[in-house]
């Protein structure tokens, strides 16, 4: 599968021709304006939590696409008030069969408030499988030990994980994750977009290589066949 990094936490996951865009950040993003938004066409667009730094750019994806937002209750329902209609809500536990394979939301330790202050629900991950692959995309979350349960309805192929550390996990704490999740492969996000976030990138290649994890420190605009 063909997987573009977009900046930040927003990754393009195009599944045999089915477009799946995550957390979109990218018109207030500096490092990532290169990247043409009004290019970017989605089947589905999924929101880990309502945070600014992961919805930025729903509007502009959704309107200039015939898609559909897959996030919790809450924040579909908040696009829906705002005239963005087409929406799958889901909650924590759930699992859905959609054309392109099955979502299962699951808990992510950090906080869920919209851009205007409203609730957002409980920010959550998803665990996708799709064909033989099943990949977790963990949203903003601190490590937990949740994680164990999630390589217990299947092997983990890879995960996004955040590695910036102050708002999420760092980088030895994602390398923790990988090993709860029993994923040797790990696509890593939500570094370097702000001070606050910015990695050591050798520092992380070298946490991962004693945890015999595969890292991938994407660069904006590239694409990657997992
Ligand atoms: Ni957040
Ligand atoms: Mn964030």
């Amino acid at each position: 599968m063909n997987i573009t990094y977009y900046g930040h936490s927003c990754f393009e996951v195009d599944l045999d021709g089915i477009k799946l865009i995550f957390d979109p950040f990218i018109t207030p993003n500096p490092h990532a304006s290169g990247i043409d938004v009004s290019a970017i066409r989605a089947d589905y667009i999924l929101l880990s939590h309502g945070h600014e730094d992961h919805l930025a750019d729903v509007e502009t994806i959704f309107k200039n696409s015939n898609c559909s937002i897959i996030s919790t209750f809450e924040i579909v329902s908040w696009f829906q008030s705002k005239g963005l209609e087409n929406g799958h809500p889901m909650n924590h536990g759930g699992k859905w069969s959609f054309d392109f394979g099955d979502v299962k939301m699951v808990s992510a330790i950090h906080s869920s408030s919209m851009p205007d202050g409203s609730y957002g629900g409980n920010p959550a991950g998803f665990v996708i499988t799709a064909g033989n692959t099943r990949f977790y995309y963990a949203g903003d979350t601190a490590l937990t030990y949740d994680m164990k349960l999630i390589p217990e309805n299947g092997k983990i192929d890879f995960a996004f994980l955040p590695v910036g550390d102050n708002f999420t996990m760092g980088i030895e704490d994602a390398a923790k994750a990988a090993s709860f999740i029993e994923a040797n492969k790990v696509v890593a996000m939500h570094f370097d977009t702000f001070p606050y976030i910015e990695i050591d990138k050798n520092q992380a290649r070298e946490v991962f290589e004693e945890n015999q994890i595969e890292l991938i420190l994407p660069e904006i605009g590239e694409t990657i066949e997992i």
